[in-house]
């Protein structure tokens, strides 16, 4: 593993990728102490100034047939260490959500009542004529003591939850060495380990698939990790993507 720190960078998702076109191996990671376009799901921009863990980590080139499967693997790995080695309420919002308990701030994630977001996971494929690389790109909110009005609504730190700071580069390493170990497990496996930490299902959710808002029960996941919901007007679907809104 090789892990390569900057001080700021536009993107430590853009670096990577450009990194694995040039040949970068495999776990090779970019930090960054804080990033000036930092972005996720949909180019949405991603708050990124400096006390907060901002990395990419160029993954190894197994096909996996379900490459979603990474971004579960990577919440586990985080709500993981959020929960074993900080002892902080951490949960998983389908598919890419990382939620803590915020009463403090008045948490309300999505309709998740108490909850805010706390990281963001974001995978990115780069798929050429034989190679193929995945980049795997995590937001952490730890030492950010403020966040402007309109994400502080949604957004939270582990700082403002629990007035402590935390050692950026030893989260690193306990996310990258358990992120390690689970991408050796098979996909079923994977899920099994992802229902323990999620917190989607069972609930009544709205779901916004292309333009349309539908209100629904988050029923199960199938073996890749695709969601099945029971729509209120009949009928059942699977949602491979899409926005998730919860209602009660
Ligand atoms: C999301 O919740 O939509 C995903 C957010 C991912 C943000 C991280 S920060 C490090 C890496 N570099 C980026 O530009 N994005 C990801």
């Amino acid at each position: 593993m090789e892990i390569k720190y900057y001080l700021k960078l536009s993107s430590t998702n853009f670096e990577a990728k450009k990194l694995a076109k040039t040949g970068a191996t495999a776990w090779t990671v970019i930090v960054a102490e804080r990033q000036l376009s930092g972005y996720g799901k949909n180019k949405r921009f991603w708050f990124s100034p400096k006390g907060g863990l901002y990395f990419s980590v160029i993954l190894p080139k197994f096909t996996l047939a379900n490459l979603q499967i990474l971004t579960f693997a990577t919440g586990i790995a985080v709500v993981k260490v959020l929960r074993e080695n900080l002892k902080i309420k951490a949960t998983l919002k389908w598919p890419n959500d990382v939620l803590i308990f915020a009463p403090k701030s008045q948490g309300d994630f999505g309709g998740h009542k108490n909850y805010k977001k706390v990281a963001g996971i974001l995978v990115e494929n780069i798929i050429g004529k034989d190679v193929k690389v995945s980049i795997v790109g995590v937001g952490l909110n730890t030492n950010i003591g403020k966040f402007p009005k309109e994400l502080a609504k949604i957004a939270t730190s582990i700082k403002k939850e629990t007035k402590r700071e935390v050692d950026n580069k030893k989260i690193l390493i306990l996310i990258l060495k358990k992120l390690k170990r689970i991408l050796k497990m098979n996909d079923e496996k994977i899920m099994k380990e992802y229902r323990k930490y999620e917190s989607t299902l069972g609930r009544k959710i709205e779901v916004l698939m292309r333009g349309r808002k539908l209100s629904a029960k988050a029923l199960d996941f199938d073996r890749k990790g695709n969601l099945l919901v029971k729509l209120e007007k009949g009928g059942l679907i699977k949602i491979l993507e899409g926005d998730l809104k919860y209602e009660f």
